[in-house]
């Protein structure tokens, strides 16, 4: 199925590439819309673009004379496009992106975009290598933004480091492979649990965990991106639940569990990224409990919780498997090794068909962070994804899933 591509072009020496780029993605079989940003204009002749592409250019936000720009065109292209490309993403249009400004055409169509989009950045070494560009990356990426390149090298500035537009065949080559993957699964409903839960002890005091609920949410979106219809079942997070995304938000283990029984029966695919409380309080009290009432030292009595994942691998045991089951391992070892072992245990002992396993007390991994390293750990195979972020972790986690089920759907 044909695919429309908007590109941006914003004011970088790499937009002289973007006829190529333009080639070769209509080559490809996109079809190729190309919104300028007035510094671009400079870079690079809207005639030629136009030539490639088959479409008028875009470049005003409001219509001038004999203009073909419509007067809300940043939303009609944002409307239009399936996939979006900045390329050459300069410092500029990713501090606006980052920060929501939208002051010209480029700015406000990606404000008012719901689709996937890639960003290529181009720019002086210095300027990439900022604590804002940097930190203007990060906050694109944790949106789930693609970020590609840059690329090392000699540069329009006579400086040579990172700061190169990755060449247009390569981010051709990334847009394609989404565009392959991106609709993996398409008719399928996929659950997935995130955050923590709580265990009260009384109306003002909890047991709970760091868990920020990022990985959760994340996998919920790329689920949504590859097609899927999405049931996101939330304890408590630290960042807002997608208000786009089907969602109910629980607190304790037991609430979990019953929300999550609810949703088993009609879910294909299901992602246990919550970090239940295993322990409840035997008694929670119904009044706070007073200091003064209390000797120095006292116990808590605490009683062991459901296992949801356990009991979803019994239950999927029962129906003949129909249902593919993915597991988290939060550890707090760090050697691959001990993580592996640790994975198969719980492959086993909660009966699911793939395990997650990562290290939650190391710095950048597991809880809070943006980023992770985990190990996926199946009954046939086990491999390391390296530190990234967790936007990109929840994207690999589901391609591999989505291979998988349906391998496993086959042998049902
Ligand atoms: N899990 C669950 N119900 C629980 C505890 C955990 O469904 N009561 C799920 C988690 O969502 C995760 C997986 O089981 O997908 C493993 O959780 P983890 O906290 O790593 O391990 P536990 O099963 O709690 O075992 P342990 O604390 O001994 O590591």
């Amino acid at each position: 199925m044909t695919k429309n591509l908007l590109l941006c072009i914003t004011g970088g020496i790499a937009a002289y590439k973007t006829p190529s780029l333009v080639r070769l993605l209509v080559k490809k079989g996109f079809k190729v819309k190309v919104v300028l940003s007035s510094h671009a204009r400079y870079f690079v002749g809207e005639t030629s673009l136009s030539t490639v592409s088959g479409n008028p250019i875009h470049w005003r936000l409001f219509p001038g004379e004999n203009s073909t720009d419509h007067d809300i065109a940043h939303i009609e292209l944002a409307q239009w496009a399936d996939q979006v490309l900045v390329a050459p993403a300069t410092a500029n249009i990713i501090a606006k992106m980052a920060n929501g400004i939208a002051d010209d055409l480029i700015s406000t169509t990606l404000l008012a975009l719901s689709t996937p989009l890639f960003v290529a950045p181009a720019m002086n070494t210095r300027m990439y290598l900022h604590p804002a560009t940097q930190k203007n990356i990060q906050t694109l990426k944790q949106r789930g933004t693609f970020i590609i390149g840059p690329d090392q090298g000699e540069l329009a500035c006579k400086t040579s480091g990172p700061g190169r537009m990755t060449e247009p065949e390569q981010i051709v080559e990334q847009l394609v492979n989404f565009k392959r993957k991106s609709k993996e699964l398409a008719g399928k409903k996929v659950l997935i649990t995130t955050g923590a839960t709580r265990e009260y002890i009384d109306p003002v005091r909890f047991i709970s965990n760091p868990a920020s609920g990022k990985t959760g949410i994340h996998l919920a979106r790329a689920a949504r991106e590859m097609g899927a219809q999405v049931m996101l079942i939330a304890g408590h997070t630290s960042v807002p639940l997608p208000d786009d995304i089907p969602h109910l938000q629980v607190s304790s283990t037991r609430e979990m569990l019953k929300a999550v029984l609810d949703e088993f029966s009609s879910s294909d695919l299901i992602i246990m990224a919550a970090a239940i409380g295993d322990w409840t309080c035997k008694q929670q009290l119904k009044t706070k409990l007073k200091k003064s009432t209390q000797p120095f030292d006292f116990n808590l009595k605490l009683t062991k919780n459901p296992d949801i994942l356990k009991k979803l691998g019994e239950l999927n045991k029962k129906e003949e498997k129909s249902k593919y089951l993915i597991g988290f391992a939060a550890e707090t070892v760090d050697d691959p090794e001990e993580l592996i072992k640790a994975g198969k245990k719980k492959l086993d002992v909660k009966k699911c068909n793939l395990i997650i396993a990562n290290t939650v007390n190391k710095e950048n991994k597991g809880f809070q962070t943006d980023t992770n390293q985990i190990i996926l750990i199946s009954h046939q195979e086990h491999f390391l994804v390296p530190e990234t972020s967790k936007a990109q972790l929840a994207r690999k986690i589901l391609e591999f899933a989505s291979a998988e089920l349906r391998k496993y759907r086959k042998t049902k």
